[in-house]
């Protein structure tokens, strides 16, 4: 298995062909999905379906950036996902920013994993990656999200509607040097 990157408690690897069951256990949840601008997942058959879709994603990125299952070290349990990515302004174009974006299953809510697993890839995306910028969007509302961005440092900066077909998102940033200030030994 090729990690892409790790924490302490987490690690990212790609999503596989025999995961369907562990993303439909996380996205036919509705509090999951609720600002995501997406249904549930209504059936295995329809994630089933949808997994050759998720492994292409790893080519439409390009080398690094994809969408990620987040393990569980010590028991290989996939607690969600994590992404690192860039931002699309709608369905076809991509723009030149990247996102970073997490998403858990609701038994995992409130154990720090996010938090957790989002440091570690900002530290991919900085060092590996050779990202300058890093951004995030969150719908209004989603404050779990937000608190996540924040705990990892991200300024919060004018609300956006550039991405995602012009939908007005929450709009948090991670430069380098602000990452690098927030890393450095004193
Ligand atoms: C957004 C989302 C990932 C946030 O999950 P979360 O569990 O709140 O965030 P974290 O994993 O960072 O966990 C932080 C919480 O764990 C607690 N925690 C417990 N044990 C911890 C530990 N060992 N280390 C750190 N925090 C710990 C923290 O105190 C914090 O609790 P609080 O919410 O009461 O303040 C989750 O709500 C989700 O998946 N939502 C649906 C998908 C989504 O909307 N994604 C974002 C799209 S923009």
């Amino acid at each position: 298995m090729e990690i892409v990157c790790q924490s302490e408690r987490l690690l990212a690897r790609r999503w596989r062909e025999d995961d369907a069951e562990t993303l439909y256990a996380i996205y036919r949840e509705p509090k999951v999905v609720e600002f995501l601008g997406v249904a549930p997942t209504p059936s295995l058959e329809v994630q089933r379906e949808r997994i050759p879709g998720l492994l292409r994603t790893y080519e439409r990125y390009g080398e690094g950036f994809g969408v990620w299952a987040m393990q569980r070290k010590e028991d290989g349990v996939v607690v969600g996902t994590i992404m690192l990515k860039h931002l699309p302004y709608d369905k076809e174009q991509l723009s030149e920013h990247i996102e970073i974006g997490w998403h858990l299953g609701v038994p995992h809510w409130g154990q720090g994993y996010a938090t957790e697993m989002a440091e570690a890839m900002l530290a991919y995306g900085f060092k590996r990656q050779g990202c300058h910028e890093i951004h995030c969007v969150v719908e209004p509302g989603n404050d779990r999200s937000v608190a996540v961005a924040k705990r990892l440092g991200m300024t919060e900066l004018e609300r956006t509607t550039k991405y995602y077909d012009g939908l007005e998102l929450h709009h948090l940033l991670m430069t380098k040097e602000a990452w690098s200030a927030l890393h450095t030994p004193t």
